[in-house]
């Protein structure tokens, strides 16, 4: 069957398969209401310049308003094979609905080319300022466990190896504080996201004068794309949303990673609740950490989005090109695997036990000969030179098999005679931790300020 939006100049059919092949309205379809706003804009637009008369203007409004309730109530019919896409669709059924004499005036000037890339910017924004919400949840939550639990001491790590005693307050936020940062980014990529490109035709600009400061004020996008060739083929907001969201999950993955191993017996810092974990179909004991897995597994799903869609468009000559549907669908489960990942983030967060006496075990006090060597500090010695010193308390209470705080003094001063009775003080983990009291250290005060700055970018 000849294609009634552009089949003019055809004589024979498409190869079945091409048809299947080029159709993107399984993908598409989820602009259906992006595709009318933007139809009753245009249409708006084209009554003002006196290219649709009033009552066929009001035709066109009412009949994309009922495509648009036929497609929320689930009455849309696609027609395989002949709705090659969401736009083509649209117009075919308002077509039916009020008429192809007046249908036939609404495309006057525009292109799919300028459509398309309108649908997309417009279904991004909506998308993304709910991703924004989401995240701004995870945030407070993240801010609220931090200031509740900021009592708690853990290891820190480097290495995987036991290195400082930190509070656990300290480790979420350090999640905190990128997820942040990200949250920025995102509100960046948004203004760009949210340019209008409806009224470019398909690369040459609107012949008519059309008002496309108007349509995009109607439209809700915050101002303008400037060129007509780029504007219908740029895709950099895709790009860019997916680089966006590749760094979200890299921290989300990192994030996912930490849980998983604190969530072991080994460890045992942390306890996920049922909700966010499955069990094994053959080892009846098995309480599985799925969802902190797939948090991770899914970023390399979107790495691979993006770094795929920077592949299909770098070599595509200017303007148009089919190419760029391969831009939708990627889009699309891109924007829904950092949505949904961040929500059940947010889940695992707000309803995961953790076992502080668990962390405070996993302390040990060598964890403290950074300490040991800064109390030498204090007393004047140079730093290389109490890093040596400490180093050979840690060598003789391995020799001795004992804990390092379980050295006498005596044994202590045969290091160094400097060492004083005082230096006892030095073998406890809150002490430790309070010593870092600089901005951004491990304290409860620079806890407190981390959580506020965290607050202030919310
Ligand atoms: N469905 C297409 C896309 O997503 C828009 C159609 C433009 N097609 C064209 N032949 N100019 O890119």
């Amino acid at each position: 069957s000849k294609n009634m939006l552009w089949g003019g100049r055809f004589t024979g059919g498409l190869d079945p398969l091409m048809v299947a092949y080029n159709e993107s309205i399984y993908i598409d379809r989820a602009f259906y209401a992006q595709d009318v706003a933007g139809s009753i804009a245009y249409a708006r637009a084209n009554k003002n310049l006196g290219i649709l008369f009033d009552d066929e203007f009001a035709a066109i409004e009412k009949g994309l308003s009922q495509v648009r309730t036929e497609w929320e109530t689930g009455k849309f019919e696609i027609r395989a094979g002949v709705d090659e896409d969401i736009h083509t669709a649209n117009e075919r059924r308002l077509g039916e609905i009020i008429g192809t004499a007046i249908a036939g005036k609404l495309h006057t000037g525009r292109s799919r080319n300028d459509q398309v890339a309108t649908d997309m910017r417009m279904w991004l924004r909506d998308e993304l300022r709910k991703i924004e919400q989401y995240l701004v949840d995870f945030l407070k939550v993240i801010a609220a466990r931090a200031e509740k639990e900021v009592e708690y001491v853990m290891p820190g790590y480097t290495h995987l190896q036991r290195a400082q005693p930190v509070r656990w307050s300290h480790w979420m936020l350090s999640y905190g504080l990128s997820f942040a940062a990200d949250l920025e980014r995102l509100r960046e990529v948004l203004k760009r996201v949210n340019r209008c490109p409806l009224g470019f035709g398909a690369l040459a600009g609107n012949p008519f004068g059309i008002d496309r400061d108007a349509m995009a004020k109607e439209l809700g996008f915050d101002g303008l794309l400037y060129n007509s060739m780029a504007g219908v083929a740029d895709r950099d907001f895709v790009v860019e949303t997916m680089q966006w969201g590749s760094m979200l999950m890299t921290h989300m993955s990192r994030w996912a990673e930490d849980l998983i191993i604190y969530s072991t017996a080994e460890f045992g810092f942390v306890r996920l609740a049922d909700a966010y974990s499955t069990g094994s179909s053959l080892m009846p004991q098995k309480k599985n950490p799925d969802s902190l897995e797939l948090l991770r597994g899914k970023s390399g799903r979107a790495f691979g989005q993006m770094a795929g869609l920077m592949m299909t468009i770098k070599g595509i000559p200017s303007t148009y090109n089919k190419d760029l549907q391969e831009s939708v669908e990627p889009m699309i489960d891109h924007v829904k695997t950092v949505g949904d990942s961040i929500q059940i983030a947010t889940g695992v967060l707000s309803t995961m036990d953790i076992f502080p006496e668990k962390m405070l075990a996993a302390l040990t006090p060598d964890m403290l000969a950074t300490d040991l060597a800064e109390y030498l500090v204090r007393k004047g010695v140079p730093f290389r030179e109490t890093h040596h010193t400490s180093g050979r308390v840690v060598a003789l209470a391995e020799k001795e098999k004992v804990p390092m705080d379980k050295l006498s003094l005596e044994q202590l001063q045969s290091v160094d005679s400097r060492f004083e009775s005082d230096i006892m003080q030095t073998f406890d983990y809150q002490r430790s931790v309070e010593l870092r009291s600089a901005k951004g250290g491990a304290s409860k005060s620079s806890v407190h300020e981390q959580v506020q700055v965290l607050k202030g970018m919310l």
